[in-house]
């Protein structure tokens, strides 16, 4: 490496992570700024659909348990395109920005424990109302009572090891994506075969 590239690096690494872009590995120049409601698509049957993006996670347990298969295909198959995904170890300080509003509830630091405790897969998925439909699917918080047919009431039994996350908002899912993704690390792609 040459020093100009040197130095270039160097001031990157030392500027504040939120200047940087996105947190994980910290190695992105500019955060995902798609905003989770501003993309348009022409289709033959409505002249400019608003396209949503959220942010789905398989978590550690669901990656040890061999789910992220079946976890996508419940997305592909309800007609949800996957414009982003990496798997990785998170970062306890993208954990504490992802859960901030929990930080003072007395299941955080078990919550965090687990987050960390291995790899996880995070996606950006999008589509038509894809944050309250994946919502829909993933099922209540609480495993325990997740409705059969959902990720949450099919896979899991107890809360603390509810396999998926899914933004619960569209502004939640906007913050989230920009967290987790750079730009470059989404796609846009566009499907011909499917369009909604
Ligand atoms: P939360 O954001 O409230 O739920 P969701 O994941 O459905 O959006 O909580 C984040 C995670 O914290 C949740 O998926 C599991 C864990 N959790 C507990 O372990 N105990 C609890 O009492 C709650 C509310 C959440």
């Amino acid at each position: 490496m040459g020093f100009f590239q040197y130095c270039v690096v160097r001031s990157l690494l030392q500027m504040p992570r939120k200047l940087r872009g996105s947190a994980v590995g910290g190695e992105c120049l500019e955060p995902a700024s798609t905003p989770a409601r501003s993309r348009r698509h022409f289709s033959s049957s409505a002249a400019f659909r608003i396209q949503e993006r959220t942010l789905i996670a398989v978590k550690p347990d669901g990656v040890q348990r061999r789910l992220v298969g079946d976890i996508i295909k419940r997305f592909e198959q309800r007609g949800f395109k996957l414009v982003g995904m990496k798997m990785l170890q998170a970062p306890e300080g993208v954990l504490a920005d992802h859960y901030h509003d929990l930080r003072q509830k007395s299941f955080y630091p078990a919550l965090i424990r687990y987050m960390s405790s291995g790899p996880l897969v995070a996606m950006v998925w999008e589509g038509y109302n894809v944050v309250g439909t994946s919502r829909a699917m993933v099922g209540e918080t609480n495993s325990a009572e997740a409705k059969p047919g959902t990720i949450r009431g099919d896979f899991s039994i107890h809360m603390s090891r509810n396999v998926i996350h899914a933004s619960d908002s569209v502004e939640v899912a906007q913050k989230e994506i920009s967290l987790w993704f750079c730009s470059s690390e989404l796609v846009d792609w566009d499907s011909n075969f499917y369009q909604v």
